[in-house]
C-alpha cells in the first residue's frame, strides 16, 4: 500500500484487510470489522486535523447497551422504520434490523463509517440505508425510532444532539439513548429504562464491562 501524502487509500480494501471480523464483546450475535494493535488505522483515518477520529472503528459502551437492549426486546423495533443516529461501525442499526425492524437507516458524518456500516452489515447478513450527512438541523427525519448510541462524549455536540431529540419527540418519533453516563449525557432529560453490561472501549484497553444505561427522554415539561 502506498504511503505517499498524495495516495488515498481505498476505505473498504483497508477494512477488509487490516480490521479483522470479531463478535462485539457480550453481544455474540453481531460480528464488527474491529480495529486492533496490528490494524495501522492512521493509515486511513487521521490524515490531517480535520479528519474526524475513526470512532466507527469499535463497539462503544453506548452502543452497545442499545444493541443488547434491542435484541433482547425485538419487540421495540419489530417492524418499525429505526434510524441509527451517529452509527459508527453500525452497531446499533445492525441489532435493529436482527431484531426485526421493517427498515433501517445509518446516519454518520463521517464517510469511513458509512464504508464500514455497508461491509458490518453485510457480515451480519442484514441491509441497512447509509447517509452521509449532519441532520440533525435538518428538518426532521421520516422514522418511527431513533436510537442513538454513546454520542454525548463531546459539549457542544450532546447540546445540539438533545435539541435535535426534543425535536423529534415533539413531533411524535420515539428517542432511545444508550450511555454509559458519559460526562457531557444530561442526565435531567433522560429516564433509565433498563441497564445492561456492556464493555467500554472507551474506558481503554481492557473492555472492562460497565453497566450502561438505556434512557428515554423525560417528557417535555409543560409551559
Ligand atoms: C462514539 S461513536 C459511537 C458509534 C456507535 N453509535 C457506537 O455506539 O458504537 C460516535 C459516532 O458519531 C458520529 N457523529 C459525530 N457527530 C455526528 C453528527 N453530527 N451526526 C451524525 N454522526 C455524528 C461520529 O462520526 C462517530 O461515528
Amino acid at each position: 500500500m502506498k504511503r505517499s501524502g498524495m495516495s488515498r487509500v481505498d476505505p473498504s480494501a483497508f477494512i477488509k484487510a487490516n480490521l479483522p471480523i470479531s463478535a462485539v464483546p457480550l453481544i455474540p450475535e453481531i460480528l464488527l470489522h474491529t480495529a486492533g494493535p496490528a490494524s495501522g488505522l492512521w493509515r486511513l483515518a487521521g490524515r490531517g486535523e480535520a479528519d474526524p477520529p475513526p470512532y466507527w472503528a469499535y463497539p462503544w459502551a453506548g452502543g452497545a447497551v442499545l444493541a443488547r437492549h434491542l435484541l433482547d426486546r425485538p419487540e421495540t423495533v419489530a417492524g418499525r422504520r429505526v434510524l441509527d443516529l451517529g452509527a459508527g461501525s453500525g452497531l446499533v442499526a445492525i441489532a435493529a434490523a436482527k431484531a426485526g425492524a421493517g427498515a433501517v437507516t445509518a446516519v454518520d458524518i463521517d464517510a469511513n463509517a458509512i464504508v464500514a456500516i455497508g461491509l458490518n452489515a453485510a457480515v451480519n447478513g442484514v441491509t441497512i440505508n447509509v447517509v452521509a450527512a449532519d441532520i440533525i438541523e435538518a428538518s426532521l427525519p421520516e422514522t418511527d425510532l431513533l436510537v442513538v448510541g454513546d454520542l454525548f462524549y463531546d459539549p457542544s455536540l450532546a447540546l445540539r444532539v438533545v435539541a435535535f431529540l426534543r425535536r423529534c419527540q415533539a413531533a411524535g418519533i420515539d428517542v432511545l439513548v444508550g450511555d454509559p453516563e458519559r460526562a457531557y449525557l444530561p442526565q435531567k432529560e433522560f429516564r433509565r429504562i433498563a441497564t445492561h453490561p456492556v464493555a467500554d472501549f472507551g474506558a481503554g484497553v481492557g473492555g472492562q464491562a460497565v453497566q450502561a444505561g438505556v434512557f428515554s427522554l423525560s417528557a417535555i415539561a409543560e409551559a
